[in-house]
């Protein structure tokens, strides 16, 4: 079992990540040796309650565990303030309290929902997070973001509260649509192109080998990632200044996002996201275009940019991608920061784009 250790300095949060397939299982004897809780509020939404939800309270009662699941129907429209409420309002009538625990398995909706639901209820009670999907592994489930969507906007409202610890077990890929696994697939590169340039040859060179992403390349992969993430959010908890750079891509990409009416996918919106913001630095000569170039061909490869020419024609707005970004809630003291890189493994923050230089780079994008 591989073991990612997350220590803040600042704050008493520190938790270790454990990576296993099959882990899911050994969930008891962990529950077991930590006491969290008295008893368990596993959180999931319906479609993870079918495929996983029910095995893991009967695991648990089985060991003698008392939990309960607490369910929403699946996808992102259901991250809301409604749904936190019902769950709230479930777990009340069943009596949880204070010396409880709440579980949160599934994807990044879940995660982010019980996540919110742990910091508020009772003032706080204690939560672990168990991801089932690729991004959940590599992204969501670490570092204590949690939250909720508004009418106005995505995770609009939410905390920063870290979990006790994540359990990742790579078992529950097997069921994961492909859809599903380009999300992840595109936080890996974004991981790569921000922190490591091992990580982003050994992609390059499934691709070039045409390799197939065996259960054990995926361990590898998903350790990997965290690492890099972990090692990030472990300088900055709270998104003030290092952090930043896992928004590589997600400045434009949340802009695309919210333009298509949500109909790409994330990972879609954030890889072309980096192919923009790719071009922008390059327009201003601070990345070569041969890592350009190879940056964008790895995104291309992952089947990432196939999007429809009716969204794209919807989407490549560039004035309306920038009053999006202006209203965006990363923009501090009415800068608007962008991620570039510099070269593959090397962001760096740009701190003042100004809409000048955003409208003239884009239109050279656009033009070429
Ligand atoms: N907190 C953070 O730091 C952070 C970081 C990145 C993203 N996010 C959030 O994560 C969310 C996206 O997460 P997501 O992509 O995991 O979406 P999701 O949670 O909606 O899951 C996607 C779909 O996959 C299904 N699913 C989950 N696991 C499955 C499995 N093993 N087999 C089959 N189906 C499965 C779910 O039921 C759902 O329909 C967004 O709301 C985003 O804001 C949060
Ligand atoms: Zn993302």
């Amino acid at each position: 079992m591989k073991e990612i250790p997350i220590s803040f300095t600042l704050s008493k949060n520190s938790y270790r990540i454990f990576i296993e397939p099959g882990l899911l299982k050994r969930i008891p004897v962990f529950l077991q040796q930590n006491k969290w809780g008295e008893r368990y509020a596993i959180i999931c939404d319906r479609r993870v309650a079918s495929l996983y939800g029910k095995k893991l309270v009967k695991t648990l009662a089985d060991a003698g565990l008392k939990a309960q699941l607490f369910t929403f129907p699946a996808g992102e429209p259901f991250k809301t303030f409604q749904t936190a409420m019902k769950l709230i309002s479930g777990m009340l009538r069943a009596k949880l309290n204070r010396s409880d625990a709440i579980i949160a398995l599934g994807g990044g909706v879940t995660g982010d929902l019980a996540g919110f639901i742990a910091s508020m209820y009772m003032r706080g009670i204690p939560y672990i997070q168990i991801p089932t999907t690729l991004l959940g592994m590599v992204d969501s489930s670490i570092g204590g973001k949690t939250g909720v969507n508004l009418t106005e906007g995505k995770n609009l409202v939410g905390t920063f509260y870290q979990p006790k610890a994540v359990y990742i077990d790579p078992d529950f890929l097997k069921t994961l649509p492909k859809k599903q696994f380009l999300n992840g697939f595109a936080e890996i590169i974004k991981c790569s192109i921000i922190n490591d340039k091992g990580l982003f040859l050994e992609l390059e060179n499934m691709i070039k080998e045409n390799k197939k992403f065996t259960s054990a390349i995926l361990n590898k992969l998903i350790v990997q990632s965290i690492k890099i993430k972990a090692y990030i959010i472990e300088k900055d908890e709270k998104d003030i200044a290092t952090r930043m750079v896992l928004n590589y891509g997600h400045t434009i990409g949340h802009a695309l996002e919210k333009l298509s009416a949500y109909q790409l996918e994330h990972g879609q919106a954030i890889s072309l996201g980096m192919i923009l913001v790719n071009k922008i630095a390059s327009e201003l000569r601070l990345l070569n275009k041969k890592d350009e170039m190879r940056i964008n061909n790895l995104i291309n490869a992952f089947d990432l940019l196939k999007i429809s020419p009716k969204i794209l024609t919807k989407i490549m707005d560039p004035q309306k991608i920038w009053s999006i970004i202006q209203n965006d809630k990363k923009v501090h003291k009415s800068k608007i920061y962008f991620i570039m890189p510099k070269k593959i493994s090397k962001t760096i923050i740009y701190p003042d784009m100004s809409k000048k230089i955003f409208l003239k780079c884009f239109l050279r994008i656009v033009n070429d």
